[in-house]
């Protein structure tokens, strides 16, 4: 197995039976010579001892926010800053509660809330505890916030019982590391290049009054971040929307469907263009320059015109074309037959059908369930779920499809 070596790992110790395990990680990760701080806390230090850990990790833990020594030398935003990843082992039940309500009482929570970075969770705890409504709630909450999960496995647990809930193996840890690392090496070498389009657009009729829809913005906006993470350059173009962007891609906020195809066209190239905006296929001809009033006679019909098309331009592309163009299509029945007739019509390599039949997702919601058509009919489908989630599973096929496409033309 290659080796995963040289970074920077923040271990948080919680207080639970498989704190000990944390020492074996430690122990495999600086045998490659990767560079580990480590906190404790009050409980984790109930279960190993401040000295084991610090003579494993050859560096100082780090156990209270009020110690003196520790803030001159190092603060909780600086401890965060310098970690690559940060992980928590063995997570306990307690500790996802006060994540999922954003606590920041002591060194380890602060330093999360704080983070700029990667959160791996290794909860171990009983089986009871982990089928709990409340933990599954937490786990399905801090999914959503973005946080990282291994485990648990199935197995015997320290209190005798059987089931879900015994930690991942510290092997499994590393290799976990291993891949997130090598993945995100491998995007940033290849120096790929996206560009994700997201939200409604608005077609005034005059100055107060426009043509728009119903979307969110969410899902394409999730899908940048996942691009982004992964170490792939992306520009989010979105139309109006309530999102509170994170900065971690260059964003472009545009009004009409004209702002959108112009800022698309500004951006090329790029590797992958995903069009996941509900673009307004329709925009009145003419835009009153002043509110119309509720007495204007003459007013009876709204003339439009047809907006320019995106996705057909890109996937039409002949300069510029990305090498790969996925479109999404909000269908409300016959949805892998509309999708398939999209991808031909404007020549797109993916397309994300999104069913928009059912209201507890799509539009306005912040769950989604598509199904990933690919340009010889191959369908993918993903179960309804979080947009955080569903964004994962997509960036991830994407960007795998991308390697291949690349390894084709070389
Ligand atoms: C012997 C013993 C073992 C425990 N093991 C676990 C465990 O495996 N998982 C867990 O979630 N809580 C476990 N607990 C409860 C936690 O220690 C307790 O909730 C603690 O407040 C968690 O601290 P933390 O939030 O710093 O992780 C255990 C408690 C005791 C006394």
């Amino acid at each position: 197995m290659m080796k995963l070596k040289d970074k920077k790992i923040l271990i948080i110790i919680g207080g639970g039976i498989a704190a000990y395990k944390s020492l074996d990680l430690i122990r495999l990760l600086k045998k490659e010579n990767n560079e580990i701080r480590t906190i404790l806390t009050k409980s984790g230090k109930e279960f190993v001892t401040p000295l084991s850990v610090t003579t494993l990790a050859k560096s100082k833990t780090f156990e209270s926010i009020f110690d003196a020594n520790n803030e001159a030398e190092i603060d909780h935003i600086s401890l965060s800053r310098w970690a690559d990843i940060i992980v928590v082992m063995p997570t306990t039940a307690n500790f996802m509660t006060k994540l999922r309500l954003g606590k920041a009482e002591d060194l380890a929570t602060t330093v999360i809330l704080a983070s700029n970075k990667d959160v791996l969770l290794v909860p171990a705890m009983n089986v009871r505890m982990w089928m709990h409504k409340a933990t599954q709630k937490n786990v399905e909450i801090l999914k959503d916030y973005g946080y990282l999960f291994i485990g648990p496995e199935k197995g015997e647990m320290a209190c005798g019982e059987y089931g879900e809930g015994k930690m991942s193996s510290p092997n499994q840890i590393y290799k976990f590391l291993k891949n997130y690392f090598d993945k995100r090496n491998l995007f940033k070498k290849k120096k790929f290049k996206a560009v994700v389009t997201t939200g409604p657009t608005r077609e005034y009729i005059d100055p107060v009054r426009y043509i728009s829809n119903e979307s969110s913005g969410k899902q394409g906006y999730e899908i940048a971040l996942a691009l982004s993470k992964l170490g792939v350059k992306t520009t989010l173009i979105s139309g109006p929307s309530n999102i509170n962007y994170q900065k971690n891609f260059k964003l472009i906020k545009v009004i009409s469907a004209e702002e959108m195809f112009n800022a698309v066209k500004k951006s090329l190239p790029v590797d992958v263009a995903i069009c996941a905006a509900a673009v307004s296929d329709f925009k009145p001809i003419k835009k009153n320059k002043n509110k119309i009033k509720k007495n204007y006679n003459k007013f009876k019909t709204i003339e439009l015109e047809k907006n320019k098309d995106i996705l057909e331009f890109l996937g039409k592309n002949n300069r510029f074309r990305p090498k790969l163009v996925v479109g999404f299509s909000a269908e409300t029945d016959q949805i892998n037959k509309n999708s398939n007739l999209k991808l031909r019509k404007k020549n797109c390599d993916l397309i994300i059908a999104n069913d928009i039949s059912k209201k507890d997702s799509g539009f306005n919601s912040d769950y989604n369930r598509v199904s990933i058509i690919d340009n010889i009919g191959k369908v993918k489908v993903i179960k309804k779920n979080k947009k955080s989630f569903i964004a994962n599973k997509i960036t991830e096929f994407i960007l795998n499809k991308l390697l291949i496409e690349e390894k084709n033309l070389n």
